[in-house]
C-alpha cells in the first residue's frame, strides 16, 4: 500500500474524530477504511447513556462502507486517538475487521503526535502488538 494512500487514509480518521460523540469518556476516536472500490468510509465513536450501546469509531467506519457497497471487502483501516501510542483496536472491532476485511487487513493505528504502527490483522489477533506497545 502506497505511503500517500495511507497518510490520506490517517487524515481523513483524523477529521472524522472531530465527529466523536463522547460526552461519558471524552476519548475520541477516529477511523477510516478503504474498500477494494477504493473508496474511504469514515467514522467516529459514538456513545450512549448505557455504554455498552456504544460503537467504536472502527465498527461506525466499517458499517458504513458495508451499507453503501454491497459484498465490498475492506483493504485497509486507519484509527487515530489522542493517545501516547498508536491507538490499538478493541476485541469486538478486531472480530468485526475479521468478517469483512481478512487476515491480511492493513491495520493502521496512529496518534496525533504523528506516531504510526501498521500490522496487518492477523498479527493483532495473537496479542503481539499489544506486547510490543506495553512493554
Ligand atoms: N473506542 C473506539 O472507538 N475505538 C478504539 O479502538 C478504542 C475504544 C471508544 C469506545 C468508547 O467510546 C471510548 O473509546 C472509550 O473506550
Amino acid at each position: 500500500m502506497e505511503n500517500k494512500l495511507q497518510e490520506k487514509l490517517i487524515k481523513a480518521a483524523i477529521n472524522a474524530r472531530e465527529n466523536a460523540y463522547v460526552p461519558y469518556s471524552e476519548f475520541a476516536v477516529g477511523s477510516a477504511v478503504l474498500t477494494k472500490e477504493g473508496e474511504i468510509y469514515t467514522g467516529c465513536n459514538i456513545e450512549n447513556i448505557s455504554y455498552s450501546l456504544t460503537n467504536c469509531a472502527e465498527r461506525t467506519a466499517i458499517f458504513k462502507a458495508i451499507s453503501e457497497e454491497k459484498n465490498t471487502e475492506i483493504i485497509a483501516i486507519a484509527i487515530v486517538a489522542d493517545t501516547k501510542h498508536p491507538c490499538v483496536p478493541c476485541g469486538a472491532c478486531r472480530q468485526v475487521m475479521i468478517e469483512f476485511g481478512g487476515r491480511d487487513l492493513k491495520v493502521l493505528m496512529a496518534n496525533l503526535s504523528g506516531d504510526t504502527l501498521i500490522k496487518e490483522l492477523d498479527e493483532l489477533f495473537w496479542g503481539r502488538v499489544n506486547e510490543e506497545i506495553l512493554e
